[in-house]
């Protein structure tokens, strides 16, 4: 199997694995009990909460452990808005993951009016429109780091800059930069920032947000007092384990393990553009998470695509995998000014850890195959 969709999901790593598995054997404590078996619990909840503050740069008692990066998400945007009720405006990109944009339309049922910045053809959000969107009654900007489908990279330190002059809370979405690339809530100086444990080798069903120190929020998931009452309900303790475990493993492999990906991914672009001139590239030149791919291959069906590359055990998606199941096409691809024909004949390629020279080599034996199969039997294409 070649497994090129690790945007959507990544394998557990070896070690986490071990590591959960140990704790769950051992450990059963409620971390909130106060003899030593739930102390025990706790220690080792703090230990993990130290490692994801430390590869983001901040302080453990600003590490919030949640359900998911989708509750982070929603977290930090009705949190926000739910201490300061007077604000009634809020601001995001037209390119945020579903729980960002979701999120934004219950703010909308509710009364909050709702900008979403147009980005250009790079899907780059632009300053300038973000200045003229922020006004007195703003309450929260949201703006994801890197973008989940075509991987572009936002100028998340300018638009800081930007809204903290007015005084305006930033949140933004890590969730696909989180281990490919430094984030340090600090130097990007946001109040709040969203990660999530499954997008990093560790287990699905946790996240965490960073909140800064006197960042005003109200809690999201009301009950006790965990999480020191931001966030209750018993804590995901073997979840949130394996996420500091995940996280001490991304260490240790380091830049190194970085840059290998990333050499893969530039050798399989270079190697698509190559075999396959028709092929279009969506996304930012440079200013992207390397190890995203987002093609398009105009006159095809990109379904038709990855059904052909999976019966090669070859996995790849047509982008965000919360979406793969409609029919809709993608509002990334759209905001970046893909037609839909063309949108809708794109996949991405996700690189990560499981892949080696050798799978590259295979994708781009069969990819090429593959599309000249399928425009041999298409009957209408533009392109000839
Ligand atoms: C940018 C982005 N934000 C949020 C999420 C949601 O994270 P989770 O799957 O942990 O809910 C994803 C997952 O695809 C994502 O790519």
């Amino acid at each position: 199997m070649i497994y090129l969709d690790h945007n959507a999901t990544t394998p557990v790593d070896p070690a986490v694995a071990e590591r959960m598995a140990w704790f769950l054997k051992e450990h059963f404590g409620n971390p909130s009990s106060i003899y030593p078996i739930g102390r025990k619990v706790k220690e080792l909840m703090n230990e993990a909460r130290e490692r994801v503050a430390g590869s983001l740069g901040v302080d453990r008692g600003e590490i919030f452990f949640t359900g998911s990066g989708t509750e982070s998400d929603n977290f930090a945007i009705f949190g926000t808005f739910d201490a300061a009720p007077e604000k009634n405006e809020f601001v995001t990109s037209a390119i945020e993951h579903p729980a960002v944009i979701e999120t934004a339309k219950a703010l909308e049922k509710r009364g909050v009016k709702v900008t979403y910045l147009p980005v250009d053809e790079y899907g780059t959000v632009g300053l300038d429109e973000l200045r003229s969107a922020l006004t007195p009654k703003t309450g929260l900007v949201s703006v994801m780091h890197a973008n989940n489908e075509i991987g572009t990279i936002q100028p998340i330190a300018e638009i800081v800059r930007i809204a903290h002059e007015r005084d305006i809370p930033v949140h933004t979405d890590a969730v696909q930069s989180f281990g490919k690339i430094d984030v340090d809530a600090r130097k990007l100086g946001v109040d709040f920032l969203t990660v999530s444990a499954h997008k990093v080798y560790g287990p699905k069903g946790i996240g965490a947000l960073y909140i800064r120190r006197g960042a005003n929020i109200c809690p999201f998931v009301r009950g006790g007092r965990q999480e020191r009452g931001l966030r209750a309900g018993t804590e995901n303790t073997a979840g949130i384990v394996g996420f500091g475990e995940a996280i001490r493993v991304l260490e240790e492999k380091g830049r190194k393990e970085r840059s290998r990906v990333e050499k893969l991914a530039e050798a399989l672009k270079k190697g698509i553009e190559e075999k396959i001139p028709s092929a279009r590239f969506n996304g930012h030149p440079e200013n992207r998470i390397k190890s995203t791919l987002n093609f398009a291959f105009p006159g095809l069906e990109a379904e038709a695509i990855l059904l052909a590359l999976a019966t090669k055990e070859i996995y790849v998606s047509t982008g965000s995998a919360c979406s793969e199941e409609s029919e809709e096409v993608s509002h990334v691809l759209q905001a970046i000014g893909l037609k839909p024909e063309i949108a809708r004949s794109s996949i991405r390629m996700s690189l990560g850890r499981s892949n080696t020279e050798e799978d590259i080599a295979c994708v781009l034996r069969e990819l090429p195959e593959i599309i000249k199969r399928l425009r041999a039997i298409t009957a209408f294409h533009p392109e000839g």
